[in-house]
C-alpha cells in the first residue's frame, strides 16, 4: 500500500473532525484511494490546547516551516481560517509543489484568484469543496453533474449558525443570544461570529458558487448583503400567520442576460422544500434548463460534515495525482456579466411599522403608496402599548426602488413611531 503524508493546518472543529475521519474510516479510505494517508503534522498557535482529540504531542507544530520544508507532505489542508496568514502559507506550500485543500471561504472570496493562478502555475491541485454549504457536494455538484445546464436561479440556504439561530426562534421561542451561543458550542460559528449574523459568510459562498455556476468571477463586495440581526420573534409570529417561514436565503438569478445577486432574511413560502430546512441543515435549490428543479440537503457546518468534504477533496487530490492538468475552477473562459441593481429587483416586500392609532393614518400610507406605485395586497393592524399600532403590510410585486422611496416618504409621516422591518417575499414561481 503507498503511503502519503498530509499536514494540517489548524486542528479545531474543522481540523478535529478531518482527523476523526481519517483515523476513523481508514479502511474505506484505503479501499477507495489506493493510499494509506498519515497526517504527519498538524499547525496551531497553542500546543497546550486542550481539544476533545487524542492527537500524538510530537506532531504539533507552531512552526509552519516544520510542513512547508518537509519535502514528505504532499498535501497541506488549510483548517484555519481568516485571509492571512491562510493565503501565504497556501501560496507558500504551492510553491513548494504541494497540493492544497481549503475550507476557506472567506479567502477564497476574498482572495481566491491569486490562489488559483498560483494552483495552475505551479501545477498543483487546489479544491475547496467545504467551503460552501460543508458537508453538501455543492462544488463539484455544479462543476461536474450540472455541467450541461445552464443556471437560472439558485436560492441556498448556505449558513448553519443562521440557520440555526432562526429555527430555534420560530420553533422553541428562544432568545437570539442563547440560540447564537448554542450555535458556538455546536461547532457551527465562525471564530467571530459577526460573520455568520451579519451574512459576511453567506456572501462569500454565495461568490463563490455563483461564480462556478455563471461562469464569470463575482466579486463578494457586489453582493447586496443583510444579516439577521434585525428579525424578531414578532416578525417571526407575523410570518407565520401569513403562511411564511423566514431564512437567510443566498440568491442568485439569471434575469434575461443580467446577475441579481442577494443575500437577506427572506420570507418564503412555508410548503416551499427550503422552508422546512431546519437547525444547522444547509439546501441549495438550483433551477437548471435541463435538470429543472433541484435540491442537494445536508449539514453545513459542524466537525464531521465539514471534515467529510475536506476528506473527500484529499481523496480527489490522491486520485488525480497521475492526471495533472486543469484543476482550479474559476478561471479560463470567464463570461463578462452586468449585475441586477438592488433597486430594479421586483419582488414582494413585508414591511412593519409601528403608527400612532388615530384616524388618517392608512389613508397617507396608502396614498405614498400610490404616488409611488406600490400596490398593497394586505394588511395586519395589531394595538399595542399607549395610542399606537403595528401595521404590517404585504405589498404586490414591486420594485424595489419604488418601494423605497415610498418608505422614505412613510418616514416623514407625523404618525409614524418606527419602521421596524422591511422584508423581501420569494415565491419562487416568478423572475
Ligand atoms: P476554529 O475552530 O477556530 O479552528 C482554527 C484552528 O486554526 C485552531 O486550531 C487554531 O489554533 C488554528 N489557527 C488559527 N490561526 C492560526 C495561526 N495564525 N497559526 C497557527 N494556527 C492557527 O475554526 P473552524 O471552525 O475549525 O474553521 C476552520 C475553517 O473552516 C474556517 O475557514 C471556517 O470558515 C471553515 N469552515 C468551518 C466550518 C464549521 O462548521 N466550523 C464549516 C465549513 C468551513 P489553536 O487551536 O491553537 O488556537
Ligand atoms: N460558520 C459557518 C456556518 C460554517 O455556520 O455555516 C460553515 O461554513
Amino acid at each position: 500500500m503507498k503511503k502519503i503524508k498530509i499536514a494540517l493546518l489548524g486542528l479545531g472543529n474543522v481540523g478535529r473532525g478531518v482527523w476523526n475521519i481519517i483515523n476513523e474510516n481508514g479502511e474505506e479510505i484505503r479501499k477507495r484511494s489506493g493510499y494509506d494517508v498519515e497526517i504527519s503534522k498538524i499547525l496551531v498557535r497553542d500546543k497546550d490546547k486542550a481539544r476533545g482529540v487524542e492527537v500524538p504531542e510530537e506532531i504539533l507544530t507552531t512552526n509552519y516551516s516544520d510542513i512547508v520544508e518537509d519535502k514528505e507532505i504532499k498535501i497541506v489542508v488549510e483548517l484555519m481560517g481568516g485571509v492571512n496568514p491562510a493565503k501565504e502559507y497556501m501560496l507558500e506550500a504551492m510553491s513548494k509543489k504541494k497540493h492544497v485543500v481549503t475550507a476557506n471561504k472567506m479567502v477564497l472570496a476574498t482572495e481566491g484568484e491569486e490562489l488559483f493562478e498560483a494552483a495552475d502555475r505551479e501545477g498543483v491541485m487546489f479544491y475547496y469543496e467545504a467551503s460552501v454549504a460543508g458537508g453538501i457536494p455543492i462544488i463539484q455538484g455544479v462543476n461536474e453533474s450540472l455541467a450541461a445546464n445552464k443556471i437560472e436561479q439558485l436560492y441556498g440556504i448556505v449558513n448553519g449558525t443562521t440557520n440555526y439561530i432562526l429555527s430555534k426562534m420560530e420553533l422553541e421561542d428562544m432568545d437570539f443570544d442563547d440560540a447564537l451561543k448554542e450555535a458556538q458550542e455546536k461547532g457551527y460559528a465562525e471564530a467571530d461570529p459577526t460573520s455568520d449574523i451579519e451574512a459576511y459568510d453567506a456572501t462569500y459562498k454565495l461568490a463563490i458558487i455563483s461564480s462556478l455556476a455563471f461562469g464569470t468571477k463575482i466579486r463578494y463586495e457586489d453582493i447586496y448583503r443583510e444579516g439577521i440581526t434585525k428579525i424578531n420573534s414578532m416578525d417571526i409570529k407575523y410570518a407565520k400567520e401569513l403562511g411564511f417561514v423566514i431564512k437567510l436565503l443566498a440568491i442568485a438569478k439569471d434575469v434575461n442576460g443580467e446577475l441579481e445577486l442577494r443575500v437577506h432574511p427572506t420570507l418564503i413560502p412555508k410548503t416551499h422544500p427550503l422552508a422546512n430546512v431546519y437547525d444547522s441543515f444547509n439546501a441549495i435549490f438550483i433551477k437548471g434548463n435541463a435538470v429543472g428543479d433541484l435540491m442537494l440537503y445536508g449539514r453545513g457546518a459542524g466537525d464531521l460534515p465539514t471534515g467529510s468534504a475536506v476528506v473527500g477533496d484529499i481523496l480527489s487530490v490522491l486520485r488525480n495525482e497521475s492526471n495533472l492538468e486543469n484543476y482550479s475552477a474559476i478561471k479560463n473562459n470567464l463570461w463578462e456579466r452586468n449585475l441586477k441593481p438592488m433597486s430594479d429587483v421586483n419582488r414582494r416586500y413585508y414591511l412593519r411599522i409601528t403608527v400612532k392609532d388615530k384616524p388618517g393614518v392608512l389613508g397617507d400610507i396608502t396614498t405614498i403608496f400610490g404616488k409611488n406605485n406600490v400596490s398593497m395586497r394586505s394588511i395586519i393592524q395589531r394595538e399595542r402599548e399607549a395610542d399606537n399600532a403595528s401595521l404590517v403590510i404585504i405589498t404586490h410585486h414591486t420594485k424595489e426602488g419604488d418601494l423605497m422611496n415610498s418608505v422614505d416618504k412613510i418616514k416623514e409621516l407625523d404618525s409614524l413611531e418606527s419602521v421596524d422591518n422591511i422584508l423581501r417575499i420569494e415565491s419562487f414561481n416568478s423572475k
